[in-house]
């Protein structure tokens, strides 16, 4: 009986990196640190002072992905055993996710940047509000413990600092694979499931809902096929880390997946990709500052809509073999960005690209089509002088030829990226506080940008 293809909405719900996968390495001895003793991370009250002033210069690496690390890692409930997954970035995140997985039973172990994972023996099938209000991608172990166990009990993620976030494109698309989820408790809960493939097309792209059911359709019956997906990095490697683990996907690094489960899967032993938004932060610092830095460690075939942008603002960007480097102009022009899945612009660099344009030459226009309403940093930086108009979803940006520092306040990852750059060139003082925000996605900023030449130290409040 031919099946019936599901399109789900958001409102009724390539050739990429090549990622090493291998035969994982067994549990070493000398274990350097485990998260399950620790209670929930309290986020640190720490502050970050910025001198402006200094043009940046040197090389800097650029650390493994957070958004391809977090779904990694979640992924290892599908392949019993041990999984070893290296240049794991050091963050709240990736700290909060293993905790998450220690929660359900895993044993997680941490050595440098290489984090061991062994899902044995998974004893529960709850990830708790108290973890997942922290991290809303800890809404990723929802599919892998349906497809493996055919129960979860993962607590509903909530909103973010700019607005709601919903997961109906994930939820729509385990029920069409099969899945009965209740809403119970602000819990999504389900039992006694057995997932079977499904035709679902996204009526919009989403990288969470796109990683959600590859991974779900890895071990349900029959096949899925997935059409309009992300094509982010993130979901391309973890499809190549799927793949690695014995899945069987057709189709990576184009908008139509086709997945045909098998019965069981196997560990891995992968690395991290790296960071493409860290790297894309640190080029527009580089360029507010009118410096000259080179990113080791990275991968400009990430990069290309962002390099874009700062060569539109007058920056030389050189791509180079596993590095890019970049000159900044005396002063950046104007410019028109739109933010789109990859490989558009990357809304996760929107807050930062404002910071540029706060100091450009003439009236730049930033549109935001990926969240709508995700300009919490406007206020900050005006604090410090910009001149930004909000009409809709497009923030219009009057440079102005200087800023000067202030007291301003984080209230996300990306946001708090952006007070940061702009700090850089601010006359005087800035104090950031709240940059918990900042922990959860950049490991050792402020390490990174000293190293740079930049006048920045933290502060504890
Ligand atoms: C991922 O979030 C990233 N997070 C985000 O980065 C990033 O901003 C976003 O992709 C877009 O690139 C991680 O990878 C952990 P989506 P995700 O599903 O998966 C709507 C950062 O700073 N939508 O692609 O949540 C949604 O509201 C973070 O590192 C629904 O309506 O993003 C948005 O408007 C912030 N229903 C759009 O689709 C759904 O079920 C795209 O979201 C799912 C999404």
């Amino acid at each position: 009986m031919p099946r019936d293809p599901v399109t789900i909405s958001l409102t009724t719900f390539e050739e990429s990196t090549h990622m090493d996968v291998g035969a994982p390495s067994p549990f070493s001895s000398d274990v350097t640190h485990s998260t399950l003793s620790e209670p929930t991370e309290q986020p640190t009250m720490d502050a970050l002072v910025i001198r402006g002033g200094r043009k940046l210069s040197g090389r800097v690496e650029i650390s493994g992905a957070k958004n391809a690390a977090l779904p990694v890692m979640a992924a290892t409930l599908l392949a019993p055993g041990v999984h070893t997954l290296r240049n794991v970035p050091l963050l709240s995140d990736t700290r909060t996710m293993a905790r998450v997985l220690e929660q359900l039973g895993a044993r997680v172990e941490f050595r440098g940047h290489a984090c061991k994972i062994d899902t044995s023996r998974i004893m529960s099938f709850e990830a708790p509000y108290d973890l997942v209000r922290t991290m809303r991608a800890s809404i990723y172990v929802l599919g892998p413990l349906l497809a493996r166990f055919g129960a979860a009990r993962v607590s509903l993620p909530g909103g973010c600092a700019w607005g709601p976030r919903p997961v109906n494109l994930h939820l729509e698309g385990l029920k069409a694979m099969g899945a009965a989820l209740e809403i119970e408790h602000g819990y999504i809960a389900g039992k006694d499931v057995e997932l079977h493939g499904a035709d679902i097309s996204f009526e919009n792209v989403s990288v969470g809902a796109t990683a959600q059911l590859m991974m779900a359709a890895t071990l349900a019956s029959g096949t899925t096929v997935l059409d309009n997906v992300a094509l982010e990095p993130d979901v391309t490697v973890l499809g190549q880390v799927l793949i690695g683990c014995g899945a069987r996907i057709e189709g990576l690094g184009s908008r139509r997946l086709t997945i045909h489960g098998v019965r069981e899967l196997h560990p891995v032993d992968t690395t991290i990709i790296p960071d493409r938004i860290e790297a894309a932060t640190l080029l527009a610092a580089g360029a507010i500052t009118g410096g000259s830095i080179t990113l080791e460690q990275c991968d400009a075939g990430h990069l290309a809509a962002v390099m874009h942008h700062l060569e539109d603002a007058g920056c030389d960007v050189l791509p180079g073999n596993g590095e890019v480097t970049l000159s900044g102009p005396t002063r950046p022009s104007a410019l028109e960005i739109t933010t789109a899945p990859f490989p558009g612009f990357p809304t996760d660099m929107q807050a930062q690209m404002m910071a540029l344009c706060s100091i450009a030459d003439g009236v730049s226009a930033i549109t935001d089509t990926i969240y709508l309403d995700r300009f919490t940093h406007v206020p900050e930086l005006q604090r410090l002088g910009a001149q930004i108009e909000l009409k809709g979803n497009t923030a219009l940006i009057r440079g102005v030829d200087r800023l000067q520092g202030a007291p301003v306040m984080a209230t996300d990852i990306r946001a708090s990226a952006a007070l940061v750059i702009a700090a850089l060139i601010a006359e005087g003082e800035t104090r950031i506080s709240r940059i918990y925000h900042l922990d959860r996605g950049y490991e050792q900023l402020e390490q990174k940008l000293r190293s740079l030449g930049a006048d920045i130290e933290r502060i504890s409040e």
